[in-house]
């Protein structure tokens, strides 16, 4: 058989593969997808999105994703979001699904054709395996490194697990055993699985110590931790503690988590994260049976970490230990996870003990308890933090509230921001109104710093011009784009159900009476709005079609995309407060209802914002007349803004 150019496997091999392909199973490896009809969806892994826009339709082998526009199957999926080449994303089903390709000698040829990436994970691949058989099977590796971990309690399953390696103290023998094998040279220093000195010579990087290797999302090795044998201080003094892989082109360390392949679908089961600092950690708490656990390697925390984290479940749980720089990490820790949208809780251990320790020496039960037990949100963990410091000193405790309140400040959705100074009010006994003013003070300064950087970047903030938002949209928590998009969903009701009884009215009746004082911010809703009105009035039937072929092109495009299957339930609302509703057509009459009490209170919301502008006003112009009257009326707007949302918590819960 001719060998194909592109890649070397063989064409019946790839049909093979193809034939085995479940693309729900594919995907739901990397994204934590939710049954929707025959389809499933689920939260946009290619944006950072608050709406799940993201489809599977299994009947037809496809995923389509609105907010990114991406679509394809199961391989373009791997090819887009895992960055794997064709070639890669073959290899990858054929082992899923346990089809067997043939091992092919690479020549020079077929490894100068392959990319340059897969040969890096190739050699990535290859340099794993070495470590590992080094450990398992040389006298060295067994004397020194498998002793070591044994040493450290981790069982032979767990050493297996995460395939932990053992490099020889020696400068050459990795890359001499590579260049054997028939690796290329350049790859070994551009993996940095090797050192290149200035004249040219080399040395392999990792000698005599004990080797964790980094999995990508999809199992790949994308780079290597190597420890020193026993404390630093063991007459190496100099050396440090871990050697790491260099950044690559296959490794970026800020996007990579030690742990989460083993640990992902752990962590979408539980649906939470558990945090920690280290390699060590995350594998003794495998041991003692808690998987859904991620390292973010000894730094802080990443944007694209916290993205990464988010796809499997919006829980992270901060696991530290208790000493400073314990508390310190997890303070920045904290910070960033609730600025990425995700809820925060803290575990702290004992002085001087962290995960990997505690839990080796509790054991499984115990430490699980211990957990549990001690698990506390960020409020009470910074409050009990403070109050420890503060007690009795009035100026402590004023600096403790401000701390805990810049907290909250991060937050983006503006109704978990309500529900966390409602806590803190209760908890650290300060009357909420306090609470709001020195949490506005803080949205307003925030507000002015993103303004000043604004106009200092003016061309990275392209205004456009189109009035019609898009559903990614909604994932933006200004009142203006919640308010837009309650107004679709409104706009979507009317469309899909305006004859259905509820009951006792029409549904149209229903959303007509209820809306006579909003007005549609958005020019499109409100001119589809006007119209059907016009022609309910004049009893005249409307449907769809009648918009999807109206003569405005805004019109139609609008009411075309509404009526597609992505919005075949409306849960905006369910993903964000986890509030669940059946099939929507079941429970036309609280949707209806709760659509209309959801708009009332997005333009609330928006109320709100606006006053901050007065607040903000008043501030700097030193009226305390009009600061001390427009916070009054922050308050009342407020104390509605809770009503409508304890109605919405009644109505949908029931
Ligand atoms: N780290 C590093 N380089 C160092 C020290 C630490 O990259 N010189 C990173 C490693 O990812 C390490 C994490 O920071 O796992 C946490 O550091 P530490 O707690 O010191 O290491 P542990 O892995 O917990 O090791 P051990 O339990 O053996 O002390
Ligand atoms: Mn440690």
């Amino acid at each position: 058989m001719k060998p194909n150019t592109n890649f070397v496997i063989p064409h019946e091999t790839i049909e093979e593969v193809k034939s085995r392909i479940d693309i729900v199973d594919v995907i739901s490896d990397f994204v934590s997808l939710k049954k929707a009809g025959q389809n499933y969806k689920a939260l946009s892994p290619f944006t950072n999105e608050k709406t799940p826009s993201f489809f599977v339709v299994p009947s037809k082998g496809i995923f389509k994703d609105f907010s990114s526009g991406k679509g394809g199957d199961a391989i373009s999926f791997l090819i887009e979001h895992e960055g794997m080449t064709y070639t890669e994303a073959i290899r990858f089903l054929a082992k899923k699904y346990g089809v067997e390709i043939q091992e092919e000698k690479y020549s020079d040829a077929q490894q100068a054709e392959a990319s340059e990436r897969e040969s890096m994970f190739i050699l990535m691949n290859f340099a794993k395996n070495y470590y590992q058989d080094i450990l398992n099977h040389n006298d060295e590796g067994q004397s020194i490194g498998l002793s070591y971990f044994k040493e450290r309690g981790f069982t032979k399953k767990t050493i297996e697990k995460f395939e932990l390696g053992y490099a020889l103290d020696e400068w050459e023998a990795f890359q001499t055993e590579a260049i054997k094998k028939g690796h290329n040279k350049d790859l070994l220093t551009k993996t940095g699985l090797v050192v290149s000195k200035e004249d040219g010579s080399t040395y392999d990087r990792f000698r005599g110590r004990v080797i964790f290797p980094v999995h990508s999302l999809a199992g790949k090795i994308v780079a290597f931790g190597a420890r020193i044998l026993g404390k630093e201080k063991d007459g190496k003094k100099s050396q440090p503690k871990y050697i790491n892989s260099p950044e690559t082109d296959i490794y970026h360390k800020s996007q990579v988590l030690y742990g989460l392949y083993q640990g992902k679908n752990s962590i979408r089961q539980e649906d939470e994260c558990f945090l920690v600092e280290g390699y060590t950690d995350v594998i003794s708490l495998h041991q003692s049976d808690v998987e859904n656990v991620v390292s973010s390697s000894g730094t802080a925390l990443t944007e694209d970490q916290i993205k990464l984290i988010r796809r499997f479940s919006e829980n992270v749980t901060v696991l530290f230990d208790g000493d400073e720089a314990g508390v310190k990490a997890a303070l920045r820790g904290i910070d960033l996870i609730l600025k990425g949208g995700l809820n925060v809780r803290v575990v702290l251990f004992p002085d001087g003990e962290d995960p990997d320790s505690y839990s080796t020496k509790l054991g499984t039960s115990e430490f699980k308890k211990y957990i549990s037990e001690h698990k506390q949100d960020f409020i009470s963990f910074k409050a009990d933090l403070y109050a420890r410091e503060a007690a009795g000193d009035p100026i402590r405790k004023a600096e403790s509230i401000k701390e805990i309140v810049s907290s909250i400040a991060l937050i983006p959705d503006p109704v978990k921001r309500s529900v966390y100074t409602q806590e803190t009010s209760q908890l650290l006994k300060i009357s909420e109104a306090v609470l709001l003013t020195e949490l506005n003070k803080i949205l307003i300064q925030t507000r002015r710093k993103k303004e000043k950087e604004r106009n200092q970047y003016p061309e990275e903030y392209p205004v456009t011009v189109d009035p019609v938002i898009d559903v990614a949209e909604a994932s933006k928590t200004d009142p203006v784009s919640l308010i837009q998009f309650q107004e679709k969903e409104t706009i979507r009701l009317l469309l899909n159900y305006a004859e259905k009884d509820l009951e006792n009215q029409k549904l149209s009746d229903f959303l007509i009476h209820e809306l006579e004082d909003v007005e549609f911010s958005n020019p499109v809703f409100k001119s589809i709005y006007k119209e059907f009105k016009e022609h309910l009035i004049n009893g005249k039937a409307v449907d769809s079609k009648y918009f999807t072929s109206h003569k405005d092109p805004q019109i139609r495009n609008m009411v075309t995309e509404m009526i597609t299957s992505r919005y075949e339930t409306s849960d905006h609302w369910a993903d964000k407060y986890h509030i669940v509703f059946p099939k929507e057509n079941e429970l036309l009459d609280k949707l209806a209802y709760t659509n209309v009490l959801r708009l009332k209170l997005r333009v609330l919301q928006k109320m709100m914002e606006e006053n901050l502008l007065v607040i903000k006003e008043a501030e700097s112009g030193n009226d305390w007349d009009k600061l001390d009257k427009t916070l009054t009326d922050q308050e009342g707007l407020k104390q509605a803004e809770k009503n409508l949302a304890d109605l919405l918590g009644i109505v949908v819960s029931k």
